[in-house]
C-alpha cells in the first residue's frame, strides 16, 4: 500500500485550485457543461468572430455509427499566434519576458520579450509570405532549441502555414520520409548546434535529407532557411576553421536566415483562422509501419493548452517555469511554446544537456533564473539520481514550488528522491499523463488540490472521461485493471492522422467502438487513483497472472544498487512467458549474485512468487529512442538470444546492443 503525499501548506496557501472537491466539483462541470466550462476560457481569448452559441463540441467516437470525426468551437474564427503574442502586448505585457535562453555553453545566454518576439515574429511570417508560403503550405523544421526555432512556429501559425517540427535528433533517412510525407515547401534548421561536447551537423543532415527526398520520395524542399548558429556561441569541442567546409550550399534553395528577413516589416496582419483549421502536425512513431502525422487544429488546441498549464502547474504571475523537454516533442510544442505564451508567462528554453558542462547542470539553472516549475521525464530523473545527492546540495533550489514529470510511469523510487531531494519535501509533483496523440495532459494530479501517491498519475484532467475496459470492451468499474480509453473527446484531442483518416480510425477507434483507445493499460485502485502501467503491448502474462513491465521495473529500481531496470517477456515452457529482466547499477554498485538473489526475493516479496524473474542480467545502458523510450522489441530478442534484431537506426546508441548480447548470463 503506498502512501499518499498532501500538498503542503506551502503549495495550497496561494493555489489557483486548493482543494480535491474543488477539482471535483469542476472536472463534474467541464463533464456536465462542457461549453459552461470552456467557454469562460475562451472568451480571455480574441475571436475575429466570435463563437455562436448551438454547437460548441460535435462528435462521433463510434466507428459502428459512420466515420469519426471531432469539432470545438465550430464557426469561431481567431489566430492563435495573434493570441500568443499581440493580445498579451496590447494587455501590458509587451515588456515581459517570454523566455530566458540558456545555450549549450552557461556562457551563452539570453532573454526575449513578448514585444521583441512579436517582431521577430512578423518579420519572419512576412519573408515567408513574400517567398509564396500561405495558409495550408507544409513547413518542415529541424532545429536546435534555439529562439528561432520558436519564431518559425508562431510564424507558421500567423499566416496559417501548418509547422512540422522533426526533433534534430532524428537520422536524415527520418526527416527525408518525414518532410516528403507532409509534403514540406520549405525545411527550416540552422548550421549546426552544440550538445555537450558534441557537434551536431544538422545543415549537412537536412542537405542528406533533400537529397534522399528527392531520390526516394520524388519531393523537393523548395527554400532551405539556415540560421547561422555556430557563430554566435561559444565552442564546446573541436569546430573546422571552415564552417563553410561542414555543409554544401545550393543558392537555388539555400539561403540564412539573416538573409531572408532582411528589411521585412515587423508587422504582419494575421490570418484569420477557422477554429478547426490545421495548426500544426506533428509526426510519432506507430506500433508498426510509417510514422504517424498526428494533426492538431487551432480553437481546441488553444484552450486546452492554455487551461492545462494554468491548472497543472498552478501558474501564476511572477513564476519562471521550465520544461525540459525539446521541442521536436509534443510536450516541446504545448509546454515550451503554446501553452506558456497562451498565459503571458516566462518560461526558459535550454540548448544543452543536463551532463555538461557538469551533471549539476539542471540544478546550476533552476538556481540561476529562480525556476519555480520544474518539468522533466523520470528517464532524466533517474540518470540524474545515480550522482548521488551531494551535487544537488551545491545549489539553492527553494525557489521551486512545482515539479512534475511526463513521458513514462515514474517509478516511486524516482519520485521520492524528486520529492526530497529536488522538492525539499515541500513541492507538489505533477505526473503528467498524455500523448502526441492528446494534445495535453490528460491525466495529472493538480498541485494545490490532489493528494498524490508515487507513481500514479492520479485523476483525470477537466474535460477528460476515462474509462478502463477489459479484453472483451465491457467497463472495469471500482478498483481493477485494464484498456486505458477515453470516453468523450477534450478540446486538443489530435483531429486526424494527416493523409491517412482511415488509419486514424483503425488505429485509435476500431479495437471498442465508441472510445478513444491509448494503446496504455491502467490500474484504478481502492481511492480511485489511476496508475498508467504502460503499453498494453508491454504486458506479462505469468501462468495466468497479468502484470505490467513497468510494475517489475518500479520494484527492481527500489533496490539501491539499481539506478534503473527494463522487464521483457520471454517465452517459458510452462508458465507461458516468463520475466527477463535487465538491470542498469548505481555508480560504484557490483553485479553479483548477491545482488540477483535479493532482486529476485525483492520483486517475489512485492508482487508474488508468479513475478519471480527467471533472469537477471547486467546492463551497461538500454537500446532507448532518442525520446528515450525503451526499445522492448529488441530487448526481447536479446532475452531469446535472436540476432535478427532488424532496424536499429532509431536508437541513441545502437552499440549497446551488441554489448547486451555479450552480457547475457550462461546458464
Ligand atoms: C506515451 C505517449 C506525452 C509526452 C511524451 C510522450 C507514455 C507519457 C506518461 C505518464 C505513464 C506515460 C504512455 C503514452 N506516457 N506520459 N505520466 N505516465 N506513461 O509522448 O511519444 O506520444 O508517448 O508515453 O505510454 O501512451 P508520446
Amino acid at each position: 500500500m503506498s502512501r499518499v503525499y498532501h500538498p503542503s501548506d506551502y503549495v495550497v496557501e496561494k493555489s489557483l485550485l486548493p482543494s480535491f472537491d474543488e477539482y471535483k466539483k469542476m472536472h463534474k462541470k467541464s463533464i456536465e457543461d462542457p461549453e459552461g466550462f470552456w467557454s469562460e476560457i475562451a472568451n480571455e481569448f480574441y475571436w475575429q468572430t466570435p463563437y455562436q452559441p448551438g454547437n460548441f463540441v460535435s462528435y462521433n467516437f463510434n466507428i459502428e455509427k459512420g466515420n469519426i470525426f471531432i469539432k470545438w468551437m465550430e464557426g469561431a474564427v481567431t489566430n492563435v499566434c495573434f493570441n500568443l503574442l499581440d493580445r498579451n502586448v496590447r494587455n501590458g505585457h509587451g515588456d515581459k519576458i517570454a523566455y530566458y535562453w540558456e545555450g549549450n555553453h552557461p556562457d551563452d545566454y539570453s532573454r526575449i520579450t513578448y514585444k521583441k518576439l512579436l517582431s521577430l515574429v512578423c518579420q519572419f511570417a512576412n519573408a515567408l509570405r513574400e517567398n509564396g508560403i500561405r495558409k495550408g503550405d507544409k513547413v518542415s523544421i529541424y532545429m536546435p532549441m534555439v529562439m528561432e526555432t520558436i519564431v518559425c512556429m508562431l510564424a507558421c501559425a500567423r499566416i496559417g502555414a501548418v509547422h512540422s517540427v522533426v526533433f534534430a535528433g532524428f537520422s536524415c533517412d527520418s526527416l527525408a520520409e518525414r518532410m516528403s510525407a507532409c509534403e514540406a515547401k520549405v525545411l527550416v534548421t540552422a548550421d549546426g548546434a552544440w550538445r555537450g561536447e558534441k557537434l551536431l551537423n544538422l545543415k549537412q543532415m537536412c542537405d542528406d535529407a533533400m537529397q534522399k527526398a528527392k531520390t526516394k520520395f520524388n519531393h523537393s524542399i523548395e527554400k532551405c532557411i539556415v540560421v547561422s548558429h555556430l557563430k554566435r556561441v561559444t565552442a564546446c569541442g573541436k569546430l573546422p576553421d571552415d564552417l563553410s567546409s561542414m555543409y554544401n550550399w545550393n543558392d537555388d534553395v539555400d539561403v540564412w536566415w539573416h538573409d531572408f528577413v532582411e528589411g521585412q516589416s515587423t508587422i504582419c496582419p494575421p490570418e484569420w483562422m477557422e477554429a478547426e483549421d490545421p495548426l500544426f502536425m506533428l509526426y510519432t512513431s506507430g506500433s508498426t509501419g510509417k510514422p504517424k502525422g498526428v494533426l492538431h487544429t487551432t480553437a481546441g488546441y488553444l484552450l486546452h493548452s492554455a487551461t492545462s498549464f494554468r491548472y497543472v502547474f498552478d501558474y501564476r504571475d511572477k513564476d519562471v517555469f521550465w520544461c525540459t523537454a525539446d521541442v521536436g516533442w509534443i510536450t516541446g510544442h504545448t509546454y515550451v511554446v503554446y501553452a506558456p505564451l497562451a498565459n503571458a508567462a516566462t518560461s526558459l528554453v535550454f540548448e544543452g544537456t543536463p551532463f555538461y558542462p557538469d551533471n549539476d547542470r539542471y540544478w546550476s539553472i533552476v538556481e540561476k533564473y529562480k525556476v519555480t516549475q520544474f518539468y522533466t521525464a523520470p528517464t532524466a530523473i533517474r540518470s540524474l539520481m545515480k550522482f548521488g545527492d551531494g551535487l544537488v546540495a551545491k545549489h539553492n533550489l527553494q525557489s521551486l514550488r512545482v515539479l512534475a514529470s511526463v513521458g513514462e510511469p515514474i517509478n516511486p523510487e524516482a519520485w521520492h528522491w524528486y520529492y526530497n531531494v529536488i522538492g525539499g519535501g515541500r513541492c507538489s509533483i505533477s505526473d503528467t499523463f498524455f500523448q502526441t496523440e492528446t494534445g495535453g495532459h490528460v491525466l495529472t494530479p493538480l498541485p494545490g488540490a490532489t493528494p498524490m501517491k508515487p507513481g500514479s498519475a492520479g485523476f483525470p484532467f477537466f474535460g477528460v472521461e476515462p474509462a478502463l475496459l477489459d479484453e472483451e470492451g465491457k467497463i472495469v468499474e471500482g478498483p481493477g485493471e485494464g484498456y486505458l480509453v477515453f470516453a468523450r473527446p477534450w478540446p486538443s484531442i489530435m483531429r486526424t492522422l494527416f493523409g491517412d483518416h482511415d488509419r486514424f480510425e483503425s488505429t485509435y477507434f476500431s479495437k471498442f467502438p465508441g472510445y478513444y483507445c491509448t494503446g496504455d493499460g491502467a490500474r484504478r485502485d481502492e481511492d480511485g487513483f489511476l496508475w498508467v502501467t504502460g503499453r498494453i503491448d508491454d504486458m506479462l502474462n505469468v501462468s495466468g497472472h497479468l502484470m505490467s513491465t513497468s510494475e517489475v521495473e518500479g520494484v527492481l529500481t527500489e533496490e539501491p544498487r539499481v539506478s534503473e531496470a527494463a522487464v521483457v517477456s520471454k517465452p517459458h515452457p510452462v508458465k507461458g512467458e516468463s520475466l527477463y529482466c535487465f538491470v542498469i547499477l548505481n555508480e560504484g554498485a557490483k553485479f553479483d549474485d548477491d545482488l540477483v538473489n535479493c532482486l529476485k526475493k525483492l520483486v517475489r516479496g512485492r508482487i508474488g512468487a508468479f513475478a519471480a524473474p527467471d533472469v537477471i542480467q547486467y546492463a551497461p545502458g538500454l537500446p532507448k529512442t532518442r525520446s528515450g523510450k525503451i526499445m522492448r522489441r529488441i530487448l526481447r530478442k536479446i532475452a531469446i538470444g535472436d540476432k535478427n534484431i532488424g532496424d536499429t537506426s532509431t536508437l541513441t546508441d545502437p552499440s549497446i546492443v551488441e554489448e547486451l548480447f555479450k552480457n547475457r548470463p550462461q546458464k
